[in-house]
């Protein structure tokens, strides 16, 4: 069982990249998954613009092209992630106080050197992550890019990445747009149709699709695939990870859990298969390799076993479960 071979589009994963312990340029183990299942990698942080970017006006890419290399040595692609956001931004550009027209050239600055020095070697970009509020009626998220430059820094973003690198692939990305909150996947397809009637380079949407066992319905997230996919854009799954513990009421994740989370596996990746034509499957990516390498139990702030493979890199049911899907 070899998930890459089974699809005709890329399967990825994120994975760190050095200096953090699970680096995997660091793990045999984990590059020997790697190997075996997937075609494209996204650096799970090293691609964002704190560890790009870390002083003013200079640029970290030794651990981005070291993981970039490993890629192009093994036959995998690299998806982007991600040019501009609001969560780990540098420090330095969160604290900075000055004039509005100084987060202009930030951004501009960023996205420009980054894009370059990675031209030709992206297959796409997460340009901008996560513009969009879960309020209802859902709209932009204030953050230091909205607040100082205003909702035209998306495009702004769009714009300078394609034109530093004319052939990579240019994706807005967010969460909560599969279906949980489908007010923001309006305002998300909002702005597309309007960056496609205005010409604004977008090539597709990324879907993270961090969900649970129970929520959303599948008739949700197929709908919201599907929504997009009528666009005419490509569409990718781009951070799927399924939490099984949502209710805290596992110590450890059973047979029977185990079981309930591969069918979950197997019906979201269907409901992607049945609802994007092949020309615009950009591909899924799940978000981490191992359950202990999950980016959960962190966040959420309790035990949970998300991913595909096990604490000792053995194959969960999710596997088979997502193998079963495509
Ligand atoms: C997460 C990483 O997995 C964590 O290691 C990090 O501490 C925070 O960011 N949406 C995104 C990803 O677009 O970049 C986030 O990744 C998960 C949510």
């Amino acid at each position: 069982l070899a998930l890459k071979s089974i699809a005709d589009f890329p399967i990825g994963v994120a994975v760190p990249v050095d200096p953090w312990p699970n680096s995997l340029l660091r793990s045999k183990q984990r590059q020997a998954l790697v190997e075996k299942h997937f075609s494209s990698l996204t650096a799970e942080n090293g691609m964002k613009m704190a560890y790009l970017q870390p002083r003013p006006g200079e640029f970290e890419f030794t651990h981005a092209d070291a993981l970039v290399n490993y890629a192009k040595s093994h036959g995998l692609v690299v998806h982007g992630h991600a040019l501009v956001w609001h969560t780990q931004a540098a420090p330095w550009m969160d604290e900075y106080q000055g004039p509005a027209y100084r987060f202009t050239e930030m951004l501009d600055s960023h996205v420009r050197n980054v894009a370059t020095h990675f031209a030709g070697k992206l297959k796409s970009w997460d340009v901008v992550n996560e513009a969009f509020t879960d309020d209802s009626p859902s709209d932009y998220r204030p953050t230091i890019w909205f607040n100082n430059i205003g909702p035209g820094y998306i495009e702004r973003a769009f714009r300078l990445a394609r034109e530093a690198d004319p052939n990579v692939e240019l994706y807005y990305n967010d969460y909560n747009i599969s279906g949980a909150v489908p007010a923001k996947l309006d305002r998300v397809l909002a702005m597309l149709d309007d960056f496609l009637a205005r010409g604004v380079p977008i090539d597709g949407l990324g879907f993270q699709v961090h969900i649970d066992t129970e929520s959303p319905s599948l008739e949700a997230i197929r709908d919201a695939f599907s929504r997009a996919a009528k666009r005419g854009i490509k569409v990718r799954i781009s951070e799927l990870d399924i939490a099984v513990n949502q209710s805290e009421q596992y110590d450890a994740l059973s047979p029977a859990v185990a079981e309930l989370q591969a069918k979950r596996y197997q019906q979201v990746i269907q409901a992607y298969l049945d609802t994007v034509p092949p020309k615009l499957r950009g591909g899924i990516t799940v978000w981490g390799l191992t359950d202990g390498d999950s980016w959960i139990p962190g966040f959420k702030q309790r035990q949970d076993w998300p991913l595909l493979f096990d604490d000792n890199f053995a194959d969960k049911p999710a596997l088979v479960g997502m193998a079963n899907g495509l």
